[in-house]
């Protein structure tokens, strides 16, 4: 079994902070989304990984992963370049994968209980393809997936107006190579894409059995800014947090506070965990870090109040208010100009970008 890990796409829903960089390397409880997905391809046992790369931030998806050897995997990069679809970047990967079965993973999803079920049950029989799929309240939002009491999907619909089961399809995916063929057949869609959701569809129509396992823990598309806080705040909740950096005397912290080696609180400063607070990062008196908040590398906070919130790492945060549910794009400054603000802000901001309250 090999992994197919896609990493490439546009990630427009992630604007502004994807102007320059991949979604897919936005942390989550400082760490870049892309790493958990490494980390499930490696519980599963799977190791020969290759990483379908897209026009942006190629080099940096590289610098991140290299050749896997720091994960225990060993990576390949196949460049798709635009991005044509799942469908298509799948089919780029057919000569990486050969005559094996394979698990396609979305570069930009977090799945709390990992994908080894999901591979088990797809090992446990003879199947064309293995889906992974969630419950959702929303069933009209989602490609849905109808089953027989094997679990033996029947149907696949595209955002059905009348959905036969809440089953919706979510970013893992298990392929025998016979994939290929199906892909090679499609023609794109409506909005111009090669579907997998069409692949697997013209699978089940070749006779082939297709296996479903329901995910039951969480799972989250980190697709927007929303998304990224949701993302962090159910990790943070699980995430062993050490403090390990300096908590100055006249600090206070509570709950659980990870705080890098590196990192300072310091006299005066207030930090509710669970709250991640990465290297060189300095928390300076009169601030209030609260519960659910990661704060990356290399960042100074003073005088404000921020919580439930993302600061990707290389700012300075200096405005005099508060901050909530936000995500601070890498190098970004914040500050204020004024008296304090009474009211909570809600900010998404860009990389490299000056914003005075
Ligand atoms: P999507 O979130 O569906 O697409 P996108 O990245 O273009 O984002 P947006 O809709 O915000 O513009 O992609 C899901 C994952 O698959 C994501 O990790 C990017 C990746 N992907 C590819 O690698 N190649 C592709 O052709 C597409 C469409 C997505």
């Amino acid at each position: 079994m090999k992994g197919v890990l896609l990493s490439g796409g546009t990630g427009s829903r992630l604007r502004p902070i994807t102007h320059t960089g991949p979604k897919q390397l936005v942390p989550v409880a400082n760490k870049p989304v892309l790493e958990y997905a490494v980390e499930d391809f490696k519980a599963a046992g799977i190791t020969e990984i290759g990483v379908i790369l897209g026009h942006k931030g190629r080099d940096e998806i590289q610098d991140l992963l290299g050749d896997g050897s720091k994960y225990g995997v060993d990576i390949t990069y196949i460049v798709q370049g635009n991005p044509l679809g799942l469908a298509h970047a799948a089919g780029c990967a057919r000569d990486f994968v050969g005559d094996d079965d394979f698990v396609m993973y979305l570069g930009d999803n977090i799945l709390k209980s990992g994908i080894t079920d999901l591979v088990e049950s797809f090992e446990a029989g003879d199947y064309g393809a293995g889906i992974a799929l969630q419950r959702v309240d929303d069933p009209q939002a989602f490609g849905i997936a109808d089953v027989d009491e094997n679990g033996n999907v029947t149907e696949l619909i595209e955002k059905p107006d009348d959905p036969p089961t809440n089953l919706a399809l979510i970013g893992m995916y298990v392929f025998s190579p016979a994939v290929f063929d199906a892909i090679d057949n499609l023609e794109p869609s409506w909005r111009g894409e090669l579907e997998i959701t069409d692949a697997i569809q013209s699978l089940l129509e070749d006779g082939y059995e297709i296996d479903s396992h329901v995910v039951t823990g969480w799972w989250k598309d980190t697709g927007k800014p929303e998304d990224i806080l949701e993302a962090n705040r159910l990790v943070l909740e699980e995430t062993n947090l050490t403090t390990d950096g300096t908590v100055a005397e006249d600090a206070t912290t509570d709950g659980r506070v990870g705080l890098a080696e590196s990192a300072t609180i310091e006299d005066g400063a207030v930090v509710r965990g669970p709250v991640s607070i990465a290297e060189n990062t300095t928390v300076k008196s009169g601030t209030y870090v609260g519960p659910y908040s990661s704060i990356g590398a290399n960042v100074t906070l003073s005088n404000i109040h921020i919580e439930n919130s993302v600061v990707i790492g290389d700012s300075e945060i200096t405005a005099s208010g508060r901050i909530v549910d936000s995500l601070i794009g890498r190098s970004a400054n914040v500050e204020s100009t004024d008296g304090l603000l009474p009211e909570g802000r809600r900010l998404v901001v860009g990389e490299n970008s000056q914003l005075k309250l």
